[in-house]
């Protein structure tokens, strides 16, 4: 599609969304594995398909019905009373049938309909959850959020309802047809003449009505994606006073979702007169001739009164039949896109012959390991770096150089390419994921809150603390006091994503979350944007007592973190430049020493803030 958003090219969802993109897997492999969800629920499907059966052959019916009383009770032809009764009684036995027939498929279309939708969303789900955050890194939201709503929607109306209009659209034309050539052969082939050339307008036209359509599609998403993006981005749109360039932005995939509306109705809106032109030609004819053939005695009036009855009803079916495919289209290429996340292997996960972790004392060993995003880009190269138990050792360095990637490994969000990480002598492959990051506690860079009170947020770590650890751990944080400012204390709701509290106020938050479960283990990756230096001061004499008696990695944009630590990590160009304390490194007059002559020294107490966007800077693979 092609959109921009301020120019700066940004690329849009909606655009996987492309029923026109080229499927790769087979029709048939996807018809098979959609049929064993209603394979699952056999019954219901069996009774489902028994009651539409029954109802499009009944729904035949009624015009054969009045066909016949009208000719038992013609005074023309010989009066058959018993005849008549029994038609009359047919004709209310074929009603109430109807009716039982229709609410119990009804029902069941709906039941399976809604079973199926449950089933494949929590499938969903459930490996949605486990899928790896290298899944995650280079997909957009909405796209991702797309599938367990809109395309198993559409999955699930092919299969429940689509499937059964498709039986029903056939039973009724093989129907009409067979009945209508048993009562007259010469009046059915004058109906059918009509049939081809209806063919070719469907043909024609419909290949219109199709192309549109599409078009309507492809611009209403274009112009959602514009609305969310514009959305998410308004504090960028406002501090860089683009709201008008965006609102013209905006403007034009509007006109063409307009436009494309327009243009639809105007070539749908010949497309049914015509086919009702058609219909009407037919029943011309047979009026005529079936008229001709009444006077002449041929057939019965009842007869012709079935005809133009079922003339009338032969035309929607086909029309329907003609649309049926690109429904499948559809769902097949909505199911290709649900089956792509279901068949994507979980990378991380727990080995068959994995093992409980035991209680750790905490001694961290990264061995020769090597790791990148890509298979072909390193970040980290070789690092061997041993932390003692209880120790607190931070890492410094440039913007992207691979701190927050250090973390990420040893909690195991991603394995190393080579070489390995152990804690207490455990390769981190070999236990059972549950049972290390159970003893581990972190705080993120980006720290992410879930919509809620405060007290939740925290007590997430460890569901079964009383409200009074909550609190305890806050105010051995120094967190308690901004808490209680708020305006209903613990119990404030942060809202999506934590968004009423300041970032300095989320990683306290998150700093109290983790170590509410008493981690062996604690990492923190500090925020880049400051705290100011009351706080700082508070939570400093805080860590001190907190990081006591456990390992702690601290990935450190402060000086007062650094300082205190046991062993600093200089980090440069994916390799491990230097480790020692502040003041061995200091003396050593490396890579430290300039670090902390640039950055630490001027801005007194706090790193200047690096700006996590520009990452692109430093792209700091560690091959030289
Ligand atoms: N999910 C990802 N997919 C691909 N590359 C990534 C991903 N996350 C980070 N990188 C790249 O890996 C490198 C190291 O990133 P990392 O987040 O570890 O940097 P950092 O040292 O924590 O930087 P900062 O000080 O800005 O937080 C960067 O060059 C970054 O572009
Ligand atoms: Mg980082």
């Amino acid at each position: 599609m092609g959109m921009h958003m301020g120019g700066r090219g940004f690329h849009m969802h909606g655009e996987d969304e492309d029923e026109d993109a080229v499927r790769k897997v087979p029709d048939r492999v996807i018809a098979l594995r959609l049929l064993q969800f209603p394979l699952k629920y056999k019954w219901n499907t069996l009774l489902m398909i028994f009651t539409s059966v029954i109802q499009s052959a009944i729904a035949l019916a009624p015009p054969l019905l009045i066909g016949m009383a009208l000719d038992a009770a013609n005074p023309l032809n010989e009066i058959n009373s018993q005849l008549f009764s029994l038609v009359i009684i047919g004709f209310a036995a074929v009603n109430v049938l109807t009716f039982v027939t229709t609410y119990i498929n009804r029902y069941m279309t709906n039941w399976l309909g809604g079973k199926m939708e449950y089933d494949l969303r929590s499938t969903m789900f459930k490996h949605m959850q486990k899928l790896s955050l290298r899944y995650y890194a280079d997909k957009e939201i909405g796209g991702i959020i797309s599938r367990p709503t809109n395309d198993v929607d559409k999955i699930t109306e092919l299969i429940s309802s689509g499937i059964i209009e498709l039986m029903s659209d056939l039973i009724t034309l093989v129907g009409i047809t067979l009945v209508m050539f048993s009562m007259s052969v010469d009046l059915s082939l004058i109906a059918f003449s009509i049939v081809p050339f209806m063919f070719i307008w469907m043909y024609v036209w419909g290949g219109r009505v199709r192309r549109i359509y599409r078009e309507t599609r492809k611009t209403i998403a274009s112009v959602s994606a514009q609305m969310e993006e514009s959305v998410s981005g308004i504090k960028e749109i406002q501090t860089f006073s683009k709201e008008n360039e965006t609102r013209r932005e905006f403007q034009e995939v509007n006109i063409r979702n307009m436009d494309a509306n327009v243009e639809a109705t105007r070539v749908m809106g010949a497309f049914w007169p015509v086919i009702q032109i058609f219909t009407a030609a037919g029943q011309t004819l047979i009026l005529y001739f079936g008229g001709k053939s009444v006077i002449e005695g041929t057939i019965t009036v009842g007869v012709l009164f079935t005809f133009m009855n079922y003339i009338t009803r032969f035309f929607q079916p086909i029309q329907q039949l003609s649309m049926f495919w690109n429904n499948v289209q559809s769902a097949f290429a909505a199911a290709e896109r649900v089956l792509g996340i279901l068949d994507t292997p979980i990378e991380i996960t727990d080995p068959p012959n994995a093992y409980e972790l035991p209680p750790i004392q905490g001694r961290i060993v990264y061995d020769h390991m090597t790791f990148g995003y890509n298979k072909d880009i390193s970040v980290l190269k070789d690092i061997n770096l041993v932390i003692e138990p209880n120790t607190t050792v931070a890492f410094v360095g440039p913007t992207g150089v691979g701190k927050t990637t250090m973390a990420n490994l040893l909690y195991r969000f991603y394995d190393p390419l080579e070489g390995k990480i152990t804690v207490d002598g455990h390769d981190l492959k070999d236990v059972k994921i549950e049972s290390l990051r159970k003893q581990m506690g972190i705080v993120l860079q980006d720290p992410f809150l879930f919509s809620g009170t405060i007290m939740n947020n925290i007590r997430y770590s460890r569901p079964e603390a009383s409200d009074e650890e909550v609190i305890e751990v806050s105010k051995a944080i120094g967190a308690h006091d901004f808490i209680m400012r708020l305006p209903e204390g613990y119990e404030t709701d942060v809202r999506e994503r934590g968004g009423r509290l300041s970032i300095g106020q989320r990683q306290l938050v998150c700093l109290a979350r983790a170590l509410l479960s008493n981690p062996r283990i604690l990492i923190m990756d500090e925020a880049t944007s400051s705290i100011d230096a009351y706080t700082e001061l508070i939570i400093q004499q805080a860590m001190n007592q907190l990081l006591k008696g456990r390992t702690a990695l601290v990935i450190a944009h402060r000086l007062s973190t650094v300082r205190n630590a046991n062993m600093i990590c200089v980090i440069e160009g994916g390799r491990l430049a230097e480790t020692g304390t502040h003041e061995e490194l200091l003396e050593k007059g490396g890579l430290y020493k300039t670090l902390f002559e640039m950055q630490f020294k001027e801005a007194g107490t706090s790193l200047p803030t690096t700006n996590n966007n520009q990452k692109e800077t430093v792209p700091a693979s560690g091959s030289k």
